[in-house]
């Protein structure tokens, strides 16, 4: 079957960092660094306070935006909490099951289910975010963990909502903040190859195919080329390196200069 064409996908993850005015500041000198580009998409993941600010900042032709959680439920008493349906019109995307929020919140799997279904009620995109701790890494047990959390994530989808999902492969111990190993290549190509095996067994090839596979982990401006260039990678999911103007636009020239030279 013919490959689909799909947009790279670029995202910022701003996560607790970056306060209103220091993140419009950044953005200001994105735009001047970011072309509109019919290939790629840069995503930008500031904290939930900024996300309303930024949407009305951004040129949407070079910009969108996507919120790092939400709750699950549409409305209700929950202090603290904003839901998925007042994201809408605002965000494009919204990050799931991050290993922060899987670790630090104890989200569970059915926690990330439910999110990927009010996201995908709500019109918004979900990016959800798998991966193998260290430990499990070492334990050999990876193929099986990204089988629990990608089949558990999709379950409750039809199989036209599976096409439109991104995954973020984020081995754990590849994370800057838990411990930022660099992880190789081809042990990344392995694992968004077998991502697919499995939605292709569950869904069949198409949806297999056009499911966006994002790498994320310690991804720098020097390292990005590299990553973007593995078989079935289709963008980057970038954590610290977002937060610096040189490097971010460092990743994005990365990311047209791979998508000039397929
Ligand atoms: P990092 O974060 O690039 O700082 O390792 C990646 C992530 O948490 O998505």
């Amino acid at each position: 079957m013919k490959a689909p064409i799909k947009r790279t996908l670029i995202v910022g993850n701003w996560k607790m960092h970056l306060n209103v005015s220091q993140s419009s500041l950044l953005v200001q000198r994105l735009h001047k660094h970011v072309a509109g580009h019919r290939d790629i998409e840069v995503v930008i993941a500031p904290s939930m306070l900024t996300l309303q600010p930024l949407s009305l900042q951004i040129d949407r032709r070079r910009f969108r935006l996507a919120a790092q959680n939400a709750n699950a439920q549409d409305e209700g008493a929950l202090t603290g909490e904003v839901s998925f349906s007042m994201l809408r019109n605002i965000v494009h995307y919204v990050i799931i099951g991050h290993s922060e929020r899987r670790i630090y919140f104890k989200e569970s799997y059915k926690d990330v289910q439910e999110k990927v279904g009010a996201s995908i009620r709500n019109g918004i995109t979900p990016i959800i975010c798998v991966g193998e701790t260290a430990g499990e890494h070492k334990a050999g047990e990876t193929n099986q963990i990204l089988h629990d959390q990608v089949t558990s994530a999709l379950g409750n989808l039809t199989l036209e909502e599976v096409k439109s999902v991104v995954i973020a492969y984020e081995p754990v111990w590849a994370i800057s903040n838990f411990g930022g190993t660099l992880a190789k290549p081809d042990s990344i190509g392995k694992s968004i190859k077998y991502i697919r095996r499995q939605i292709e067994a569950l869904y069949g090839e198409e949806a297999s195919q056009e499911v966006r596979i994002l790498y994320g982990g310690s991804v720098n401006e020097d390292i990005a080329a590299g990553y973007l260039s593995i078989d079935g990678c289709d963008g980057l999911l970038i954590g610290g390196a977002s937060l610096n103007y040189h490097k971010f636009s460092g990743i994005i020239d990365a990311a047209y200069r791979n998508n000039r030279t397929q």
